[in-house]
């Protein structure tokens, strides 16, 4: 288990890592998700001793690795801790055997015990065979399971991974990270994973960190930061989300269904499954309907919450579903459906959502747009 506490990282006076602290437990794969320039990479280099961390600590197991304030900084290559890269790392004259059992040979193990942990690595990551190649005559997917296997070889405790696959293509994209997701779970090695996309992060682990201006704003498996965002950056990162401004009324139903006052008018009806009571009246709220939940009908849905009429100003089809922009009461929402739910451009539509699927976020001080729509 991996136990990182209040890690910082400043370069001048601006912190790359701010106050980070995450507990990852053992064989679980974590993913850090976040923008660019938010930290992630500046956080998993503090974790593999490639970067001294300004305050906090981080222990693998009961060994502190990095404490600043202890003046603990174990080397990088006594933390057994294994890093895979989006550039592969390979050295390009040596073959691919040479390559995975360098670390190993730099450890100065006795020869016959390196070249067996670096067949099995090979043969774990399905490369079994190709020992003898160099790295510029494989694919790039093959290259980054030699880096795989080179990490695994190293019999690591920690797997630390920074956008490995985002040097190929879509397809192999997916096989890739379903390969390495068997292989680390088959395993057991304790994971962090770094991505800024985020169907792999909510593909491939078993909880997100969403991170931002070198913080973590939120951690949860990825049906808690995908259906319950914590803060507006979490929601909208995440997917597509309209967002509109609402005030508490106050008033809850049994069964645990708020009700808000949207800011153009109406209301809206979350269910927000929180204990004690509603939302004080008068609260600022920002009510998130998530693009792909909210449906499209020619007649009038069988439900009577959350039914608004609408109208069709935009479509887009783009294979997998279509993307509609549509103009209800209070603004404007995006939807997406599937590609076989059609409608036509200046159609009138009722546009529904079960208040199950809304979420609300704290609202920050009301601009004079009445709704927002992300990405
Ligand atoms: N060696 C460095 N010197 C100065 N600033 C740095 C250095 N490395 C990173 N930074 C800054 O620290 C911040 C975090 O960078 P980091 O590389 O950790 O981001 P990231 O989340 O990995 O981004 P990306 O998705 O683009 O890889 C950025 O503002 C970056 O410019
Ligand atoms: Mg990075």
């Amino acid at each position: 288990m991996l136990r990182i506490r209040s890690l910082s990282k400043y370069y001048g006076a601006r912190a790359a890592v701010n106050d980070v602290s995450l507990e990852v437990g053992q064989g679980e794969l974590v993913t850090l998700l976040g923008p660019s320039g938010c930290g992630k990479s500046t956080t998993l280099r503090c974790l593999a001793g490639l970067e001294i961390p300004d305050s906090g600590e981080v222990w693998l197991q009961d060994r502190l690795l990095a404490a600043p304030a202890r003046r603990v900084q174990v080397p990088p290559e006594q933390r057994r801790v294994g890093m895979v890269f989006q550039s592969y790392a390979l050295w390009p004259h040596m073959s691919v055997l040479e390559n995975v059992s360098y670390p190993l040979r730099s450890q100065k193990r006795p020869r016959q015990e390196v070249i067996k942990r670096a067949r099995d690595a090979l043969e774990l990551v399905g490369l079994s065979g190709y020992e003898g190649s160099q790295p510029g005559n494989i694919s790039g997917g093959q290259q980054q399971r030699v880096a795989l296997a080179r990490a695994l070889a190293s019999e690591c405790s920690l797997l630390l991974f920074d956008e490995p696959l985002s040097n190929l293509d879509v397809h192999l994209r997916e096989q890739m990270r379903s390969e390495i997701r068997d292989l680390q779970a088959r395993l057991r090695i304790t994971t962090i994973y770094v991505t800024h996309d985020q169907s792999e992060a909510l593909a491939i682990s078993d909880r997100v960190a969403i991170m931002q201006d070198g913080a973590i704003v939120q951690v949860g498996t990825p049906r808690e930061v995908f259906e319950r965002p914590a803060t507006e950056f979490a929601a909208t990162f995440l997917g597509k989300v309209n967002l509109l401004h609402a005030a508490a009324t106050g008033k809850r139903e049994a069964d645990l269904r708020e009700q808000f006052r949207l800011a153009g008018g109406g209301e809206v009806h979350v269910h927000t499954g929180g204990t004690g009571g509603p939302s004080a009246e008068g609260t600022a709220v920002r009510v998130g309907l998530r693009a792909e939940l909210i449906r499209l009908s020619r007649n009038a849905p069988a439900a009577e919450k959350n039914v608004w009429k609408a109208r069709v100003e935009r479509a887009v089809f783009f294979g997998d579903g279509i993307d509609y922009m549509i103009a209800i009461p209070v603004g404007r929402l995006r939807v997406r459906t599937p590609p076989y739910d059609q409608f036509r451009v200046g159609e009138e539509v009722f546009a529904s959502i079960a208040p199950e699927h809304c979420f609300i976020v704290g609202s920050t001080p009301q601009p004079a747009r009445q709704e927002e729509v992300s990405r």
